[in-house]
């Protein structure tokens, strides 16, 4: 297998500030955009989905490029993320659900039994095809801006089809982890499966780096995430690094416990939520493996921060920039998903303020 996708759709974005960061360099500033940046934020994109359901926009390609260049355009982000939905791949495959808006997925028939995990469908690249298509429209309009693909962890999918929708409490996605956890792994085997193909049509697409969002494992003790849910995620890295050199992102809420084993299921980011300042999760990465070299972090504005007035985000990001410098590299983001009631206008701010603050003199 060749270690990269074809030459045709990948651009050459070697001093692009996002890959450079990335991969441990110095960067002529430090790179920024947001999770979430794409989405209900910005009133170009309420009016483009406007009667379009979530999943349908989400499969047609004119719709998944324009959405995901509207934050690129607005703010001057240093990446854009491609957008989609951690459930996509699961619904395409055939598995019923639904997500709604201002609760979130919702599954039909939720998975709990060793026959439900026997019978859930796997992923056929092909009905994910469109994505594929929108990547192929993105690489030609983002111009030098990277694109970055993603993908759900397998246990925040477990939980969204164990718990047959959004949880608080994940408590019969653990129950089925600790009765019965042969049928556990069958099943985060089986997510495995389905979010590594996903990944490799967007790598082959010609993406420039991946995020692998595990949200909700910071609700996870350290030792069950290592024995019930590392290896799968493990899987996931290794199978993504066989194909490419890309640069990989492990993010999730509440995580601080769990930070160096999410670098140890293979990534080369780890994004940090606003729980644990930067310098710490530096500290707390390089404990964990001091032997793997200087850690890179995402993170870690508070995205309830953005409501208090600009002197506090600027203080705020600030603070973050300092408290950076400590890791061996730093890409600037908020700490989870950009709310919905936000401003742009601060998104764009705080894009200006990384960038000017932190530019290499
Ligand atoms: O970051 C981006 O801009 C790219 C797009 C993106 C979406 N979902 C679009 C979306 C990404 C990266 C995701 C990932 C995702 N989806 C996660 C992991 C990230 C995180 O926030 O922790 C999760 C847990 C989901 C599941 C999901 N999908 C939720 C919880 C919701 C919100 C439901 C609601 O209405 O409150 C969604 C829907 C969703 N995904 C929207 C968008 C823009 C809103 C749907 C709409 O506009 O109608």
């Amino acid at each position: 297998m060749t270690k990269s996708a074809p030459v045709s759709a990948r651009r050459d974005l070697a001093d692009a500030p996002l890959l450079v960061a990335a991969r441990g360099g110095t960067p002529r500033h430090t790179p920024v955009w947001f999770m979430r940046q794409a989405g209900r934020s910005l009133p170009e994109y309420r009016q483009l989905r406007e009667g379009v359901p979530m999943l349908q926009a989400c499969l047609t390609p004119e719709l998944i490029s324009e959405i995901t260049l509207q934050p690129v355009r607005r703010h001057g982000v240093d990446a854009a993320i491609l957008f989609s939905d951690i459930v996509l791949p699961l619904y395409a495959a055939g598995i019923g659900l639904d997500i709604v808006p201002g609760t979130g997925p919702v599954v039909s028939n939720p998975v709990r039994t060793a026959a439900d995990v026997a019978t859930l469908p796997s992923l056929d690249p092909a009905q994910v095809s469109p994505v594929a298509d929108a990547v192929g429209l993105l690489v030609h309009e983002l111009g030098r801006t990277p694109l970055i693909g993603f993908a759900g962890a397998p246990f925040t999918l477990a939980s969204y089809l164990v718990e047959g929708g959004p949880s608080r409490n994940h408590e019969r996605t653990k129950a089925l982890m600790h009765s019965d956890p042969r049928t556990w792994h069958a099943l985060l085997d089986k997510l495995a499966s389905t979010t590594l193909e996903f990944l490799r049509l967007q790598v082959a697409a010609g993406v420039d780096a991946i995020q692998l969002f595990d949200s909700w494992a910071g609700a996870l003790s350290q030792r069950d995430y290592r024995e019930f849910v590392l290896p799968h995620s493990q899987r996931i890295f290794t199978g993504v690094a066989e194909m490419s050199d890309l640069p990989k992102i492990h993010f999730g809420v509440g995580t601080g416990e769990l930070l160096g084993a999410m670098r140890a299921a293979g990534a080369d980011v780890v994004g940090v939520d606003w729980r644990v300042p930067l310098d710490e999760a530096a500290a707390r990465l390089h404990a964990a493996e001091p032997s793997w070299g200087a850690p890179v972090v995402q993170g870690n504005l508070d995205p309830a921060v953005l409501f208090a007035g600009w002197d506090a985000v600027e203080r705020e990001v600030r603070r973050i920039l300092g408290e950076g410098k400590a890791a061996g590299g730093h890409i600037f983001n908020l700490g989870h998903g950009v709310l919905p009631t936000t401003e742009p206008e601060v998104l764009t701010g705080i894009v200006e303020l990384v960038h000017t603050a932190s530019e290499q003199q």
